[in-house]
């Protein structure tokens, strides 16, 4: 890898997703991510979607045995080319800037010996506040090179300065930073804004000067090598489990245990997750019938994430022509009434995510002979029917699975509409997407996760991140 080797550390806001985009960027522009994670940050994206994002190993722990003794913590940002604070909240500037080191990544930042560079995100008022521009002050002189951030409205409602800047933008300020002579690749300043776009040999036009990162400063300080931090976190001992009364994970495909994948991956580990997928056919005769568009595509690429974090899957597939993921049990279905009956069927369920597409109606009386096309004549009169709604009825039932997942497919509104269904239906989220775009049966998706107190927005992603992102935070809902 010739690219540039970064170290993002992600604070604790709720720009912190955004850093998901930024580690795609950075790796689609040839560069490598290792990440750290703030405990405020993994309230917002947790480790493993920053580890199948940076497919790097994720760190959050100043006390983490094994890292420790394998590599050490402090040599952690020596290994990199640049330090990225991103996003970089007021709290964390001000330890940044006071030189404090009370966790992982602060420790980080008063020990390394590279280029600091901050992207701040926060509330305007917090931006504004004397005391964050003190901190700024300090950090800039000190050689932290702050972005400034953008102005707009924010997730709090608020307007003004604060915004975290644009991801291609924050990677056009790193691609800077890294200086003259380094094998950056970086999008031309036309292209800016697309993420995609032809690279050419690093040298922006009008690109902010390289920060001087000479300056002898707290966070900039050269050090010699690193020694262990003493192992005494009992979180950390107990990290790896390999033994005891802890369920053993196990491959999907053979059943057999696998000692090489402790339950960090298999977060899902013991749970029984149903999930529903595809459209449904309501037949008006026997070749004719009523469907919703739907690839299943969504649906079976949780299905795959979540038999992959260790769960037990299965999964109700309308007619759709996709491979079942390994390690999951399928069951085929046709007809609204059927998928109702086949979810009932494969309960108990720890969790339930209704992704399919069910259509609303059915014919009252399919035909039992074709229908024929009488020519000049009328057409037939269909008489409709409501399908059962089967994630209201699931959500409602005594047997409901702890956490009920809804999705709302919407062409305007989305996040209106999906608060709405949320709680129509007794879901405890609802995963929104616009479907005004190339969603349907497209390998991408924006999705926004809409629970009871928050909205979270993720970028346009392929689902099959989406689908690992979301059973991440099934993990993170149902604690052990
Ligand atoms: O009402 P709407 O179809 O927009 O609701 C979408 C959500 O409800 C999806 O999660 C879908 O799987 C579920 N649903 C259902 N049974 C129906 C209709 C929708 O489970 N009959």
């Amino acid at each position: 890898m010739n690219g540039p080797r970064i170290l993002l550390v992600v604070g604790g806001g709720i720009a912190a997703y955004k850093s998901c985009e930024l580690v795609r960027t950075i790796r689609k522009e040839g560069g490598s991510v290792t990440c750290v994670l703030t405990e405020g940050g993994a309230k917002f994206v947790t480790p493993m979607t920053l580890a199948a994002l940076s497919e790097n190993p994720v760190h959050t722990t100043l006390w983490d045995l094994r890292n420790e003794a394998e590599m050490g913590h402090i040599q952690l940002s020596r290994e990199a080319d640049l330090v990225v604070v991103c996003p970089a909240t007021a709290d964390l500037m001000a330890k940044m800037a006071a030189g404090i080191a009370d966790d992982l990544a602060t420790t980080l930042l008063l020990a390394t010996d590279k280029p600091v560079m901050a992207i701040p995100a926060m509330n305007v008022r917090m931006w504004q506040h004397a005391a964050t521009t003190r901190n700024v002050q300090t950090l800039r002189a000190s050689g932290v090179d702050v972005m400034e951030p953008d102005e707009g409205p924010m997730a709090c409602g608020e307007f003004g300065p604060g915004r975290l800047p644009e991801v291609q933008m924050i990677w056009q300020q790193i691609a800077s930073a890294l200086g003259h002579g380094s094998s950056v690749m970086v999008a031309p300043e036309a292209e800016l804004g697309s993420v995609t776009g032809s690279m050419i040999p690093r040298g922006i036009p009008n690109a902010k000067k390289a920060v001087a990162f000479d300056d002898p400063a707290a966070l900039v300080a050269a050090k010699g090598e690193a020694r262990p931090a003493p192992a005494t976190d009992p979180d950390a001992l107990g990290h790896i489990l390999t033994g005891g009364d802890a369920p053993q994970p196990f491959d999907p495909l053979t059943g057999q245990p696998d000692f090489d994948r402790g339950l960090e991956h298999r977060p899902l580990y013991g749970r029984h997750v149903l999930v529903t997928a595809g459209p449904t056919h309501e037949p008006i005769d026997p070749v004719r019938y009523i469907a919703n568009r739907s690839s299943g595509k969504q649906g079976f690429a949780i299905a795959a994430a979540a038999a992959e974090a260790g769960a037990r899957v299965t999964l109700i597939a309308g007619p759709v022509h996709l491979p079942t993921p390994p390690g999951v049990e399928r069951v085929d279905v046709e007809s609204a009434l059927e998928m109702a009956g086949a979810v009932e069927a494969a309960l108990p369920a720890d969790i339930a995510v209704m992704v399919a597409a069910v259509a609303d109606w059915r014919v009252a009386r399919s035909a039992e002979q074709k229908l024929k096309n009488k020519n000049g004549g009328a057409p037939p009169a269909l008489e409709l029917t409501e399908n059962p709604d089967i994630l209201a009825t699931l959500a409602k039932s005594a047997g409901r699975p702890r956490l009920v997942i809804g999705f709302a497919a919407e062409t305007q509104d989305v996040i209106r509409y999906a608060r709405e269904k949320r709680v129509r239906k007794g879901a405890d989220w609802i995963i929104a997407n616009d479907v005004s775009g190339d969603v349907m049966g497209g390998d991408a998706n924006t999705v926004h996760i809409v629970t009871e107190s928050d909205v979270i927005s993720l970028p346009e992603m392929p689902k099959e991140d989406v689908a690992r992102i979301l059973v991440e935070r099934f993990a993170d809902a149902l604690p052990r």
